[in-house]
């Protein structure tokens, strides 16, 4: 169960923060297609205290994604806990520190993973937070450092110890980055030691793997970050599969095009049409996998920078398949 704040959610399946990827747009679309928790891209905590008006934007969430986690990440007290209050502001349903990220600039500097190095260290900068602002505050980390550093039973203990309402584990090391197998059986493991929900995080690429997550693990919720990008039902198959055993919803290409759609319609209200439109571009390769001829419109959608040209290229397109799929039928 994962009991934080106002938050209450048995069997919680979270869309992970993600840099570039997990912004208002693409978090309402997740939680339409069942995500329970959504988190913001991570936001720099020098970035905040220095008024950064980008940096700023990161936080700016809505009710209708609600509960959302507003992520943070920095090295030194002084900053998170500034950071954190001006994340308060925004009256997120709860706070998360970023002590997993595996980027070199920002570990080097002694954030993200880079906390994971001195775990007293962690736990006093993360106690600070906790002390400074009134909504719950959760951690997002790794198992460890690197294969010789598997501190994360320690880490929990010290986290838990000051406050932390939920720890959320990337079940992979820092040297691993974002590749080689999670391991997690780890979850189990850090479950003995603390009495906070933990989050699995690592290797969740479908709808079946969320099952298996569950009970290989008896995780109190699961975080998906990569198996979402372009896939944003894997929170609706996971949840059928979950409560039903089986795939209730049928995933056909008239509703992943129409998704994708739905998520630009969405974006272009937060940044504005040619911005949401050219970003919009990482995204095909995910909502279009599969699909007959898709690099042709792929390459089609690269050249236009308005919504009614997307549209009318990804509706002549869903007509083109079904056409082929008539054929094929008769
Ligand atoms: C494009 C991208 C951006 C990410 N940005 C963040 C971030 O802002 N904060 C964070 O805690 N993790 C971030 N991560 C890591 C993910 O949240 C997650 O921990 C990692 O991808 C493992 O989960 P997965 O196997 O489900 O992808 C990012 C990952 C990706 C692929």
């Amino acid at each position: 169960m994962f009991t934080v704040g106002k938050i209450n959610i048995e069997k919680g399946i979270f869309l992970a923060p993600m840099d570039d990827i997990s912004d208002v747009s693409f978090r309402l679309v997740c939680k339409e297609l069942g995500a329970d928790v959504v988190y913001t891209e991570f936001a720099n905590a020098e970035g905040l205290i220095r008024q950064s008006e980008k940096t700023h934007k990161k936080l700016d969430i809505i009710d209708e994604e609600r509960p959302v986690g507003i992520q943070i990440y920095g090295s030194t007290i002084s900053s998170m806990v500034g950071a954190a209050k001006i994340a308060e502001e925004q009256q997120p349903d709860l706070i998360d520190i970023n002590a997993g990220c595996w980027i070199k600039n920002i570990c080097n500097n002694g954030a993200g993973a880079g906390l994971l190095k001195d775990p007293a260290y962690l736990q006093k900068l993360v106690k600070n937070v906790v002390d400074a602002v009134e909504l719950p505050v959760t951690v997002k980390t790794r198992i460890g450092w690197d294969a010789f550093t598997l501190h994360i039973l320690e880490v929990a203990k010290r986290l838990e110890d000051v406050g932390v309402k939920a720890l959320t584990v990337h079940c992979r090391t820092r040297s691993q980055g974002h590749s080689g197998d999670p391991d997690w059986s780890w979850i189990p493991r850090i479950k003995e030691v603390v009495k906070i929900p933990v989050v699995l995080n690592g290797g969740i690429m479908t709808a079946e793997d969320v099952q298996r997550a569950f009970k290989e693990t008896n995780a109190d919720a699961v975080m998906i970050a990569r198996g979402a990008i372009g896939n944003p039902w894997i929170f609706e198959e996971a949840k059928d599969i979950l409560n039903n055993g089986k795939k209730l919803h049928p995933l056909s290409h008239g509703k992943k095009i129409r998704t994708c759609l739905r998520h630009l319609e969405l974006a272009i209200k937060v940044k504005g049409e040619e911005r949401a439109v050219i970003e919009h571009r990482k995204f095909y390769t995910g909502y279009l996998k599969g699909m007959y001829n898709a690099h042709v419109v792929r390459n089609s959608l690269m050249t236009v920078y308005d919504y009614h040209s997307v549209e009318e290229i990804l509706l002549h397109f869903l007509q083109t398949l079904e056409k082929v799929n008539y054929a094929a039928a008769v």
